[in-house]
């Protein structure tokens, strides 16, 4: 039996999805691993399995997909404290740390993962990483205004952090520095590292579920 990408995503959702309790506010996270929770939540809604569920959407795709779906929805003004957040991510690492925004979340998510008590993160194994933002694209979110001229200064920033991330391998804790050195800079909203965050990852492979927690 061989599994596709999609559906091992559909059984790392399903499984986070058994985390959902009556009553709770949820974090509904974006992507195309997160969607299949949504689509999950609302089928027990209308199930009656789960009743008075509150979702946040962390982008306007998910807002829609949980409107379509009618999922009631509000947002942190209204629900500053979160009970669970479940989303995808690009990257996970042993320890639990992310790289999220490749699909162009990235504050929301931040925001309102930042904000709940629970954050269950779900993948199929190919996220799988030995250490975050070692390899490939990291999402850094900059003002519109003036944005060549921010690139230009994280140009620069990545040039430095680039000696930065070889000493990481070695040592765990520099990582952090790289990650303030990017919100310093005038311009820059947000990056797509979300460290310490996590406290579960689900990881779906062929040779079934792996849970993680922090
Ligand atoms: C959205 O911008 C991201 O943070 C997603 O969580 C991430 O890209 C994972 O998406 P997939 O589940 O589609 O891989």
């Amino acid at each position: 039996l061989i599994l596709t990408q999609d559906e091992l995503k559909k059984i790392a959702a399903y499984k986070a999805v058994e985390s959902v309790q009556s009553g709770m506010v949820l974090g509904l996270g974006t992507g195309s691993t997160a969607k299949h929770a949504v689509d999950r939540i609302a089928e027990l809604l209308h199930q009656g399995k789960l009743k008075n569920i509150t979702g946040i959407p962390t982008s306007k795709k998910t807002h829609q997909q949980a409107v379509s779906l009618g999922i009631p929805l509000s947002d942190l003004d209204s629900h500053p404290v979160v009970d669970l957040a479940i989303d995808g991510a690009d990257e996970v690492d042993s320890n639990l740390n992310l790289v999220k925004g490749r699909g162009g979340s990235l504050l929301r998510e931040k925001m309102i993962e930042s904000a709940c008590k629970k954050f269950i993160v779900i993948v199929d194994e190919s996220k799988l990483v030995a250490h975050v933002g070692a390899s490939g694209a990291m999402p850094v979110e900059v003002v519109p205004f003036c944005w060549k001229f921010t690139q230009n200064r994280l140009q620069s920033l990545f040039d430095y952090a680039g000696c930065v991330a070889k000493l990481r391998l070695s040592n765990g804790g520099v990582k952090m520095t790289a990650s303030d050195a990017i919100l310093r800079l005038a311009g820059v909203v947000e990056h797509g590292m979300f460290l310490d965050m996590a406290t579960t990852v689900i990881v779906a492979g062929e040779l079934g579920i792996t849970i993680k927690n922090k």
